[in-house]
């Protein structure tokens, strides 16, 4: 993949990219060149669809056969799953049929596969994120607005979430209509639920360890995205952003990508740094936040020539073994590995 799956503005990642002083450079560079190997090269996971799969996609379901299948399970609620979806081709009664479908999502277990290969479903969630657009700038989303785009991102979740479609969802590009979504900065509460939200559905792709789906993203440039996020964003947004980020890193062609240039560690590292001295000033108890922290900045000390760099960037804070703001026993454990890769105690 390349950047032809770019279609975020590109002046998005200036913003991300820190800049870094020359004898900063010169220390990553340094590190860099200890290590014997040189970097990894990416591998893509060359994908083919299995036969199953092929098929699926290629089969779309005729609202005839949708109707056989309603009759075939005799089950109410797959009837009236199917009703939903049928109504959602009705403008005046999609609004209503989006907020019960997603209300769904986790009762019903088959709901992925039905919305994916269900004619014109798809089309239609990717309209109604197209409407959403013009009201991104200039800033004016009312709630009414974010809660039915919401009602649509948690049904891309479910596609994202269930192994049945989620690489359907991802051959589609579909994530990448969301990046603008992520891509704003408004402080309103429907803004930040529309993040939210949308951090969601790319949570729910990262979930599932699945080397596909990170690939996907970081060659569409989630990173940055989300480092913009974990910096200026509210509470719930930065966590899951630091989530995703933590399971890139946790991912071996992850962990190289985000280790290959100094522009692009320094970047993340400097973010958490951010984060780390929000939490120590404000005094906010966020240990969900911290957990994810952690965790990055052990999956990092894991690479020897970001090992080497972090020795000497790790916050002050969390350089100290006996510090008491974490309090999660694993935590405390990754802490401690940290500070042991990184020979500090
Ligand atoms: N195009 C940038 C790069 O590949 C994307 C990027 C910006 C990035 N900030 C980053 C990637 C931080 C990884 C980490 O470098």
């Amino acid at each position: 993949m390349s950047n032809q799956y770019v279609i975020v503005p590109q002046n998005y990642r200036s913003d991300s990219m820190v800049s870094i002083s020359p004898a900063d450079k010169r220390y990553f560079e340094q590190a860099q060149a200890k290590q014997k190997s040189p970097p990894q090269q990416m591998i893509f996971g060359g994908y083919s669809p299995s036969p199953s799969l092929q098929k699926s996609l290629s089969t779309q379901l005729s609202e005839q056969s949708m109707d056989d299948f309603g009759r075939m399970q005799k089950d109410s609620d797959t009837e009236l799953v199917v009703q939903y979806i049928l109504q959602l081709r009705d403008t005046e009664k999609r609004e209503q049929a989006l907020s019960e479908l997603s209300k769904k999502r986790e009762s019903f277990p088959h709901l992925a596969p039905l919305l994916w290969h269900s004619v014109g479903t798809i089309a239609i969630f990717l309209q109604e994120i197209a409407v959403v657009y013009q009201h991104l700038q200039p800033a004016q989303l009312t709630p009414t607005q974010s809660s039915r785009i919401c009602s649509v991102l948690g049904l891309l979740q479910c596609l994202a979430l269930h192994v049945q479609t989620r690489s359907c969802f991802l051959r589609a590009h579909i994530p990448l209509f969301l990046y603008p979504f992520l891509n704003t900065s408004n402080k309103s509460k429907a803004f930040e639920n529309l993040r939210v939200t949308s951090l969601g559905v790319i949570g729910a792709l990262v979930k599932g360890d699945d080397p596909e789906a990170i690939n996907f993203l970081m060659q569409t440039e989630i990173i940055p995205l989300c480092l913009r996020i974990m910096k200026k964003g509210q509470e719930l947004s930065r966590t899951v952003a630091t989530f995703i980020v933590q399971k890139i890193l946790l991912d071996d062609n992850g962990l190289n990508y985000i280790c290959q240039t100094p522009e692009r560690f320094f970047a993340v590292s400097q973010v958490l740094q951010t984060m780390i001295d929000d939490l120590h000033q404000s005094q906010k108890d966020d240990q969900r936040l911290l957990r994810h922290i952690i965790r990055c900045y052990l999956r990092l000390s894991e690479n020897q020539k970001a090992g080497e760099v972090l020795k000497k960037y790790l916050p002050q804070v969390l350089k100290d073994p006996t510090q008491s703001f974490i309090k999660d026993e694993v935590v405390k454990k990754w802490h401690n590995n940290l500070l042991q890769n990184l020979s500090i105690k």
